[in-house]
């Protein structure tokens, strides 16, 4: 047997990592501004991680969700506090899909509707209503195409609020910055008037932080410059650092029977244990201060020395859009200087770095794009 064959791979085998840094086998050591896709948030094999880890594995990794799991109350009581939602509930899941699928359960449970408006560009995940709401034809199999949604533009509300006035709607569903789309912000006025629509017309407003959140916006969740507070909020990535959790935060107003959601794995010791590792270490080193000074460096920078490239982002979630297709500046980035980064569309280079990195680093990127600029 061997893997499905479904990854075009970059011929790079990574055998250790530390912080921002990854060494391959043969030793090369790379900057990572990638992030394994915004999943790496604390930085790579933090040891305080890798030690409550370590100490959970010793104790008890695993059991079921039919008994008490104090982990899980400390896990829900510490991402209440850093991100001022004390008072939403959360269930706990393994991946970000896992979390929009239960989210879009929730809003079709409590609303007796099934409709769910997205947004042009959207990304949510491959599981079944979530590939449904996700913009991108290739990825969604016949078995998917059922579900009952929309696509309409980002930051029109009269285009939400057309398909609301229809009446079935249980959701509307948005990134708090879309990532594949191209790390596109919504306008904060747009929230407000899309919460201020949801909450008139009885359907639930869902926040894939999935990628924006866990302070990788500069604030704890990107919603939060809008100064709204969703019904839904989907969390994961930078939530495990690299080990699978995730979770969906429910407005207390919702309210929760036995037997409405499920999962096997879902919450367990281990992942709990990293998730909490996590929080602590964002909390203790100030990673959310840390990524706004950084951030704002790094864009301020980008600006500066590429005047003719639009830069968009918050905090260390950045896109860099040329007017020419990125394959050959990437490539070069990572093979002749050794540096991560990722990607959106064809010409559209996607930073999200661990929230650890310093200005030496990302002076160290600018020297190196710039001289892969000029060369192509
Ligand atoms: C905004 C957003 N939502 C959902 C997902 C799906 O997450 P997962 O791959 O963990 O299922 C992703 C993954 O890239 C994402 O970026």
């Amino acid at each position: 047997m061997k893997p499905f064959d479904v990854y075009p791979l970059f011929n790079i085998n990574p055998q250790k990592a530390l912080n921002y840094n990854i060494w391959d086998d043969n030793n090369n050591k790379y900057i990572d501004l990638y992030g394994g896709h915004a999943v790496i948030s604390i930085g790579h094999s933090h040891p305080y991680y890798i030690n409550k880890i370590n100490e959970q594995l010793n104790k008890i990794a695993f059991y079921s969700n039919s008994v008490i799991n104090d982990l899980q109350t400390e896990l829900a009581y510490k991402l209440g506090e850093i991100s001022s939602m004390q008072d939403y509930n959360i269930f706990l899941c393994n991946s970000g899909a896992e979390a929009n699928e239960n989210a879009l359960k929730i809003a079709s449970f409590f609303t007796g509707k099934k409709k769910v408006i997205s947004f042009n560009k959207a990304f949510h995940g491959r599981t079944s209503a979530a590939v449904a709401i996700t913009d991108n034809p290739k990825i969604i199999a016949p078995i998917n195409s059922n579900h009952d949604s929309v696509k309409v533009e980002l930051n029109n509300i009269e285009a939400v609020e057309k398909e609301i006035s229809k009446g079935d709607v249980c959701a509307v569903i948005i990134e708090g910055i879309q990532g594949i789309g191209g790390i596109i912000v919504p306008d904060a006025d747009f929230l407000k008037n899309l919460k201020e629509l949801c909450t008139k017309n009885n359907v639930l407003l869902i926040l894939d932080e999935i990628q924006s959140g866990y302070g990788r916006s500069g604030k704890f969740f990107a919603f939060q410059y809008a100064d709204i507070m969703p019904d839904i909020v989907t969390v994961a990535k930078g939530m495990g650092n690299g080990f699978p959790i995730g979770g969906v935060l429910i407005a207390p107003e919702y309210k929760a029977h036995y037997g409405m959601l499920g999962t096997t794995f879902g919450g367990n010791h281990l992942a709990c244990a990293a998730a909490i590792a996590v929080l602590d270490i964002i909390k203790n080193e100030k990673l959310i201060e840390n990524t706004n000074t950084i951030g704002s460096y790094f864009i301020n920078e980008l600006k500066n020395n590429f005047k003719n490239i639009q830069v968009r982002g918050l905090g260390l979630m950045i896109g860099i859009e040329f007017e020419k297709n990125i394959s050959e500046i990437r490539r070069n980035l990572l093979f002749e200087d050794k540096i991560f980064t990722g990607v959106a569309g064809s010409n559209i280079i996607r930073l999200l770095p661990p929230l650890t990195i310093n200005k030496n680093i990302v002076d160290i990127f600018i020297n190196k794009l710039s001289k892969q600029i000029s060369k192509t």
